[in-house]
């Protein structure tokens, strides 16, 4: 199989034809909470909007002028403004290839290095193998589980909560008056 250059870059709204493609593709809807019956219209305005939101950060990754894939990072805010939610796609045609570890890479360095945050979240569906695989080689971690969360093909299905964190914090005990002093990593 030829070697085919891919490149990560901020999403824009030209891209919007791709990403109505990608949330289309059935493995895509299987591991997402995205309905079939999304219109590219939808899309358009959804990614006008994006482009504007200061607190929404979006990578694409892009193969030959095309994108097949996407990653995004909202950031909280007032006393949540240290956290930052995970959502992210790779097209069917281009999964399992090392896409998704790399527009991981590209998040985490905004946010590590670029926006600070502290917190990184997500929600997975259980059965999402790969997508759980990519996750816990990121340092996300199983915080808890929903059940029921979702309806898919017919049955409802559970997610778990899973999250990154930059900070330890510390057991609170009497001497800290209740408070968490955080304790950064090495
Ligand atoms: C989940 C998703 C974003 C991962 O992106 P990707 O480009 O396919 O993933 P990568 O190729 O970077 O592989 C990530 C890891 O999964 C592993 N993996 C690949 N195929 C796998 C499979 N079928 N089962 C389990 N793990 C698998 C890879 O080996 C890699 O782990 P490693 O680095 O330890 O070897 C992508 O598959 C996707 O968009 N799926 C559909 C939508 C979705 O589920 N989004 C996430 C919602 S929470």
């Amino acid at each position: 199989m030829s070697q085919k250059r891919i490149t990560i870059r901020p999403l824009r709204l030209e891209d919007a034809s791709d990403i109505y493609e990608i949330t289309h593709m059935p493995n895509v809807l299987w591991g997402t909470s995205l309905l079939p019956s999304t219109t590219a219209n939808f899309w358009f305005h959804t990614i006008e909007q994006w482009v504007q939101d200061e607190r929404m950060h979006v990578f694409v990754a892009n193969i030959s002028d095309k994108v097949v894939g996407m990653v995004s990072v909202r950031v909280g805010t007032g006393r949540e403004s240290h956290v930052g939610d995970i959502a992210m796609a790779v097209h069917d045609k281009y999964q399992g290839q090392g896409i998704g570890k790399m527009l991981m890479l590209t998040v985490i360095d905004l946010a590590d290095n670029w926006l600070n945050l502290v917190r990184l979240e997500l929600d997975v569906y259980t059965d999402n193998e790969r997508a759980l695989r990519l996750y816990k080689n990121f340092d996300f971690e199983i915080e808890g589980r929903k059940r029921l969360d979702a309806f898919r093909a017919g049955s409802y299905i559970d997610s778990y909560m899973m999250a990154r964190c930059v900070c330890v914090p510390v057991a609170m005990d009497q001497t800290n008056n209740g408070h968490y002093p955080i304790m950064l990593k090495a």
